[in-house]
């Protein structure tokens, strides 16, 4: 398998169908961890990648498939591209997690069962983020066909056309299919190829890794001899990392002494890296990779480092403790029966700030009508510009309220 050139998020309300698509085009399950397995719903961000490849002699859309032979012909088939798919979860109390993995997506599938009435609230809550984020390389799918009847599936389209309506996914193809009796996925696979391209990426530039996962990868009892350093996954955004390379990662970890907390940067050296399922010398920017290094598994069991950035020693955004956004709020809740109206941002307020894969809570410190200082309860490494998807508590969840930028 070559390296994931692409990063292609899932997303839509739970149970939909998200996992059981990236399984069908990637015969993983990503649902890994033991509590989601019990719960049954993506509860952190999944990953797979999956090899797209063509069928020289077939008809499109039949030629597209991610078999190594021809399902049509039994020819070999040919290589396209990787792709990384990031799968989103769809319960509502999972917003956080949904945000920050997509800051990392260069598109997206926003699945829709076709056995509901479109749109559930949080088909509506995912599409929203998507459209303020920024994400205009969307495909839709009509999931679970095979549960409805033709008519069923032709007035579920309409309401689907309604529901986008005036958003970013408004020209977006809608393609009806059954990820669990694998129907019509070549056809996805073809949009993918057609509306998803592979973006061009600064290579040249100092590396810059957003952390989504992090992980401490030893079975309990392996001997200190045998232990494997604390490993981050997450996207390159741009740049390169080699093994051998030495790496910075911001915030870092918090240190108390004295009444006082700060936050030190954590430097490592990267032992190996692992791009589309394959140890590699060099990562180049897209798709997921998983990055060894040197440091104390403990720093990275758990998803400690998740939402933290790393980077060349020296090279990285700036760390902040306190910001002033410039802000952008939607006129209405989305996501609830009843949506009401987004009112301004108060002084004292707490909000919920998701940075690239970070998500912090602040406290608005001073407000006016268009821009807001928040003091953070935990620091976020990014540049001044940067994107930050905005929550509010809305009853007894955080509803996302708009999008602010990062000003000083
Ligand atoms: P979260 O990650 O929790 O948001 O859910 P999800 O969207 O990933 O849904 P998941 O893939 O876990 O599927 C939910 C249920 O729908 C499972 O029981 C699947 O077997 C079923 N399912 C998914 N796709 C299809 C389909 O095409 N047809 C039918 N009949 N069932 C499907």
């Amino acid at each position: 398998m070559s390296q994931p050139s692409v990063n292609i998020g899932m997303v839509g309300h739970v149970d939909h169908g998200k996992t059981t698509l990236v399984s069908a085009l990637s015969g993983v399950w990503t649902d890994t961890h033991s509590e989601e397995m019990k719960r049954g719903i993506s509860i952190r961000l999944g990953y797979a990648d999956a090899t797209f490849r063509k069928c020289p002699n077939c008809p499109e859309p039949q030629c597209y498939t991610v078999s190594r032979k021809c399902e049509g012909c039994n020819e070999p088939s040919e290589e396209l591209r990787t792709v990384s798919f990031v799968d989103a979860p769809g319960h509502e109390t999972l917003m956080a997690t949904m945000l920050s993995g997509a800051a990392i997506m260069d598109g997206a599938i926003l699945v829709i069962a076709a056995n509901e009435e479109c749109p559930q609230p949080q088909t509506k809550e995912h599409l929203m983020a998507l459209n303020i984020i920024g994400i205009k390389n969307l495909i839709i799918v009509q999931n679970k066909i095979d549960l409805v009847s033709r008519e069923q599936l032709i007035e579920h389209y309409h309401q689907i056309k309604e529901f986008v309506k005036g958003t970013v996914a408004e020209n977006s193809p809608i393609i009806p299919i059954s990820a669990q009796q694998n129907t019509n996925v070549d056809s996805l696979i073809q949009a993918m190829e057609e509306i998803i391209p592979t973006p061009v990426h600064k290579l040249g530039k100092h590396p810059h890794m957003l952390i989504a996962r992090s992980f401490d990868i030893n079975k309990p009892g392996t001997p200190i001899k045998d232990i494997s350093g604390g490993v981050i996954g997450g996207t390159l955004t741009e740049g390169a990392l080699h093994a051998g390379d030495e790496l910075e990662i911001c915030p870092g970890i918090k240190i108390e002494s004295e009444g006082t907390t700060r936050w030190k940067p954590i430097m490592t050296r990267i032992s190996r890296i692992v791009a589309g399922k394959e140890p590699v010398d060099q990562a180049t920017p897209g798709g997921l990779l998983a990055v060894g290094t040197s440091l104390d598994p403990a720093l990275t069991k758990s998803d400690t480092l998740t939402g933290q950035v790393a980077g060349s020693p020296g090279t990285l955004p700036p760390t902040h403790d306190l910001f002033t956004l410039e802000l952008h709020l939607l006129e209405r809740v989305v996501g609830v029966t009843d949506e009401e109206e987004i009112g301004p941002i108060k002084t004292s307020e707490p909000l919920m700030l998701n940075v690239g894969t970070a998500t912090t809570v602040g406290v608005v410190t001073s407000a006016r009508k268009d821009t807001a200082e928040v003091k953070l309860k935990r620091p976020v490494c990014a540049d001044i510009g940067a994107t930050v998807a905005i929550s509010r508590r809305v009853g007894s969840r955080w509803r996302l309220i708009g999008v602010g930028v990062i000003k000083d």
